[in-house]
């Protein structure tokens, strides 16, 4: 069972991101069984993926109105933070203030920076732009200790990402607004260079939970081991950084976590949520799918398909592992859930012999199965960076897309700018939490402004291979 130190990192893990999680995997849950209920712009995109011509005019202009919906409440977010939190990790949307709890490091401002470009709201890529070049660098030398996958997620993928996006890789600047693309660069370096302590400083190959930015000491997670997705989900951002800068050490420093992680011993593929820097064993045995579980099996897929094609074939462990993991997925976790019929799954503790527990952590993270109807809104979640392809696979959900945006208009949107976080969605009205996360602006809004993109701005055909290989498996 759960030792005690483990129960207490669970619930510290489950208060923040779970309630976000259940928050909006409730309101779809709403949605979805309360009703016919379809906006007009809905019936349009729900007629996505005929291929006839009319049609098609007809859907990319309903598209450009959802858009700019969409666009318009990432104003109204973004608003809301640069009035009451500017330079703050996050915004109070309720008491009107800033709140730091991701190191000081301004992260709502470097996570929102790719969706304001990709969106082109040129007066927040200036803003945001503007706030990075001129404060960010400082702060990553000053700042005290920060927990490395968080702000590798969070501010270094948002930096890299708004270098490219800003034309870094073809050495222009494809932004009117803000500042050139190698600050962003720059000031990515600098913080991979600070993060890159947790690695080194360790002397197993799993990297320590936290880092004290501005002399690099490393820190063990706050209380105990590292979680095991937080170690193997940093990849795409390592890997792509030794890419641009032609320094491979970032890369060899992360990907050394997978190539550990392929020699330890697993359950069908699966492997328990923590991982100890000391021993670099797992620590613990509980293994499950929810918050903190996920995305390793996910990652496992996204940095062959980062790395693949690059080392010809050489990180074929990545993908046995995620075809071994995704059997032991459906032989050992999930379970289809009466009465609706979608499909859930529970925790399992390896020391029952895979016994499944039938706790249902919540509703939203059904990315492993197909025609569940809550598919969507875990793809709203998860990490940065190259995340934003999956959505734009999620095509025919346009519409259950569009009622999920609905509903955080009806239910989460502050008068006075932002949009905040609910304690229990499962009450009307529901109880509001006065917390915007960075991720609203940076992953939630953007794929969702994704999912209504053009036909000839969705390159369809890294879609359609990454959804046949993950659907593959
Ligand atoms: C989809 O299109 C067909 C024919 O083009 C139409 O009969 C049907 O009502 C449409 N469905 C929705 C949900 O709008
Ligand atoms: C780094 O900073 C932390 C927190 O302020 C402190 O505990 C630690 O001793 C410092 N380490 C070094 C090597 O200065
Ligand atoms: C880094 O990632 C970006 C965004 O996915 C991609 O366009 C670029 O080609 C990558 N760069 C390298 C050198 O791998
Ligand atoms: C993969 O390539 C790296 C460097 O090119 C090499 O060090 C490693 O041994 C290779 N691994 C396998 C399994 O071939």
């Amino acid at each position: 069972m759960l030792t005690s130190t483990e129960r207490r990192k669970v619930i510290r893990c489950s208060t923040g991101k779970f309630l976000v999680l259940l928050m909006i995997g409730g309101l779809a849950y709403l949605m979805l069984t309360q009703g016919n209920h379809v906006p007009s712009v809905s019936n349009g995109v729900a007629n996505g993926t005929s291929n006839k011509e009319g049609e098609s005019t007809l859907l990319v202009s309903k598209w450009k109105e959802s858009q700019e919906s969409i666009k318009k409440a990432f104003i109204q977010a973004w608003s809301g933070y640069k009035n009451y939190a500017m330079g703050h990790d996050e915004l109070m949307p309720l008491s009107r203030r800033g709140t730091d709890g991701l190191g000081v490091l301004g992260a709502t401002i470097v996570d929102a920076l790719d969706t304001a470009i990709i969106m082109g709201v040129d007066e927040v890529v200036l803003e945001a732009g503007s706030w990075i070049e001129a404060h960010l660098s400082e702060k990553i030398s000053q700042q005290g200790q920060v927990n490395l996958f968080e702000t590798t997620t969070r501010v270094l993928g948002g930096l890299l990402s708004a270098y490219h996006l800003s034309g870094g890789e073809q050495e222009r600047n494809l932004m009117q607004k803000g500042p050139k693309p190698v600050v962003y660069l720059r000031t990515a370096k600098a913080l991979a260079d600070r993060l890159l302590s947790t690695f080194t400083s360790s002397t197993t190959s799993i990297p320590f939970g936290d880092v004290v930015l501005r002399n690099s000491s490393e820190h063990l997670a706050r209380d105990g081991p590292s979680g095991t997705l937080e170690v193997s989900t940093l990849q795409l951002e390592f890997n792509n950084l030794s890419a641009v800068l032609g320094n491979p050490k970032y890369s060899r420093e992360a990907m050394k976590v997978m190539e550990h992680i392929k020699t330890l011993p697993k359950v069908e593929g699966l492997v328990p949520i923590y991982t100890s820097p000391h021993s670099g064993e797992f620590n613990g045995e509980n293994i499950r799918l929810g918050s903190d579980g996920d995305s390793y099996y996910e990652y496992l897929l996204k940095v062959w398909l980062q790395q693949g094609a690059r080392q010809d074939g050489n990180l074929t462990y990545l993908h046995n592992m995620y075809q071994e993991a995704m059997k032991g997925v459906r032989h050992l976790l999930v379970r289809k859930f009466i009465p609706n019929g979608w499909f859930s799954w529970g925790n399992c503790l390896l020391d029952l012999g895979g016994a499944f527990s039938p706790k249902v952590d919540h509703p939203v993270e059904c990315f492993l199965k197909r025609k569940t109807k809550i598919t969507f809104t875990s793809f709203l979640l998860k990490s940065k960076f190259l995340t934003w392809m999956s959505s734009i696979c999620l095509y025919r959900y346009c519409k259950w897309g569009w009622q999920i945006f609905e509903a955080f208009e009806k239910h989460t949107k502050v008068d006075s700018g932002g949009y905040t976080c609910l304690n229990d969605v499962t009450v009307i009205p529901p109880r509001k939490r006065d917390k915007m996360e960075t991720f609203f602006l940076g992953e939630t809004l953007k794929y969702l402004y994704l999912l209504f993109a053009e036909r000839s701005v969705i390159p369809l055909d890294k879609c359609l291979q990454h959804r046949s290989s993950s659907n593959s498996s």
